[in-house]
């Protein structure tokens, strides 16, 4: 079976390079040609555990190409559209990306191709594209197959995901999609309409971020009676109803997903009261303010203090920095004076935040400085010689908005330390 994937951002790049590892002959499309050279040259754009590895035998193995040309449509029995639907200023999806690429497609695909819509996308997004292509005389079948991959775990989460969403209409398209996913054997398939499917996306990530929310408002709560988060966070989750998935506090959720996906549903139900969605999204965009209010109790005013940070990203394990609540703490933090590291999105955060200094290492960010704030999870900050750490700063203040340090360690050494 031959495909072609249009897109290759997260999404797009993990599922050509894992398909074309299962011997599916595969061309990744994308119109920026510096990202085609340098994935042609067997390198991946974006830092992904896994993930150069699987480019380059594919390419080795000559089943996976790059293009900027959409010449392989024509012969490629499943087209997979895996562009990017950004968040517009009223917080709805932007389609724009997707109807382009399909107006591309279109040109070129035979009778019995079959679109793969691997974009989140708003509910009822599949029917209208099914509609758009019979104005054009196309009869195509349009299947919905959402994605559920985490960065910085994305290429091991595509090959042992939780289930596969199918959302089709003839058993021509299932028969594909089973085709494709054959070696996804023990993986529980759903099959379902594409509205649903659709929905089901939406549904996981809005789910997931209300747990988020709601564990950070517990926090609060933790902090304002005096209790541990992390213990009530920890038998909260003991409780399989529940469970132990995205129970962690911090800084407040960040990426490409869960923000742009809470205000997409929310703007696709405008017409219907969502209360849960709207509190979770609110909860989620004040929680940086106040992260920035428990710093200022600690330290005080923030005029002429500076600051080491540790963690840009807006998680661990990414380069990514989109909807980082670092990023949006920092901003918050002007009058006082940043000195920054993180071990991969340094490069991102120079063009975001031209203003700050960048540190080479994590002790140098922790050089002179009035407190060391952690707002990044990366498992390394855990191991660092904290002895070195305390010699450097002016003053051992250390406020972990992440809860990631070993507090009676660091007590133990000297720190004023501050958790969540
Ligand atoms: C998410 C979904 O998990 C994935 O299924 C979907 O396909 C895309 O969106 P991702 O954005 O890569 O994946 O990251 P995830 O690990 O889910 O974290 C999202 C944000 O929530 C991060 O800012 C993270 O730090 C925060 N988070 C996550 C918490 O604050 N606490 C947690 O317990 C988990």
């Amino acid at each position: 079976m031959k495909i072609s994937i249009i897109g290759t951002g997260y999404v797009g790049l993990v599922a050509g390079a894992v398909f074309s590892n299962q011997g599916f002959d595969t061309c990744c499309i994308d119109l920026d040609a510096e990202k085609i050279n340098l994935l042609s040259s067997g390198k991946s754009p974006i830092y992904e555990l896994l993930l150069e590895e699987q480019i380059s035998n594919g390419i080795k193995n000559n089943t996976l190409t790059f293009s900027t040309r959409y010449d392989s449509i024509p012969n490629s029995d499943l087209v997979f559209l895996a562009v990017g639907t950004p968040d517009l200023p009223d917080g709805s999806a932007d389609l724009s990306y997707l109807y382009s690429a399909i107006d591309q497609v279109s040109k070129l695909i035979k009778k019995n191709t079959i679109l793969v819509i691997k974009s989140t996308v708003p509910p009822n997004t599949c029917q209208n594209i099914k509609k758009y292509l019979e104005k054009k005389g196309l009869e195509n079948e349009v299947v919905m197959n959402a994605e559920f991959l985490r960065q910085g775990s994305a290429v091991s989460d595509f090959l042992n995901p939780d289930r596969i969403i199918i959302g089709c209409s003839s058993p021509e398209a299932k028969d594909k999609m089973l085709e494709i996913y054959k070696n996804w054997r023990d993986v529980p398939k759903v099959f379902t309409d594409t509205t649903t499917a659709e929905m089901i996306k939406y549904a996981a990530n809005s789910f997931l971020a209300t747990k988020i929310a709601f564990i950070n408002e517990m926090a609060d709560l933790c902090s304002y009676f005096g209790g541990d988060i992390d213990m009530l966070s920890y038998a909260l989750g003991l409780d399989k109803r529940i469970g132990h998935g995205c129970l962690k506090t911090g800084p407040g959720y960040g990426g490409s997903c869960f923000p742009k996906d809470v205000s997409a549903l929310i703007h696709s139900s405008k017409d219907i009261n969502n209360h849960i969605l709207k509190a979770v999204h609110h909860s989620n965009n004040q929680r940086p303010g106040l992260m920035v209010e428990k710093i200022k109790q600690i330290i005080g005013e923030l005029k002429g203090k500076k600051i080491g940070v540790l963690g840009l990203s807006f998680k661990a394990n990414t380069d990514d920095i989109r909807f980082s609540p670092a990023i949006k703490i920092i901003s918050l933090l002007k009058d006082s004076s940043i000195n920054a590291f993180d071990p991969a999105a340094m490069d991102n955060t120079k063009k975001a935040l031209p203003n700050i200094s960048y540190a080479k290492n994590p002790y140098e960010a922790a050089r002179g400085s009035d407190c060391l704030l952690i707002l990044t999870d990366w498992d390394e900050f855990k191991d660092l010689d904290y002895n070195v750490i305390f010699s450097k700063m002016a003053k051992p203040v250390i406020i972990d908005l992440r809860n990631l340090l070993d507090h009676q360690k660091l007590k133990k050494i000297g720190f004023s330390y501050f958790g969540l």
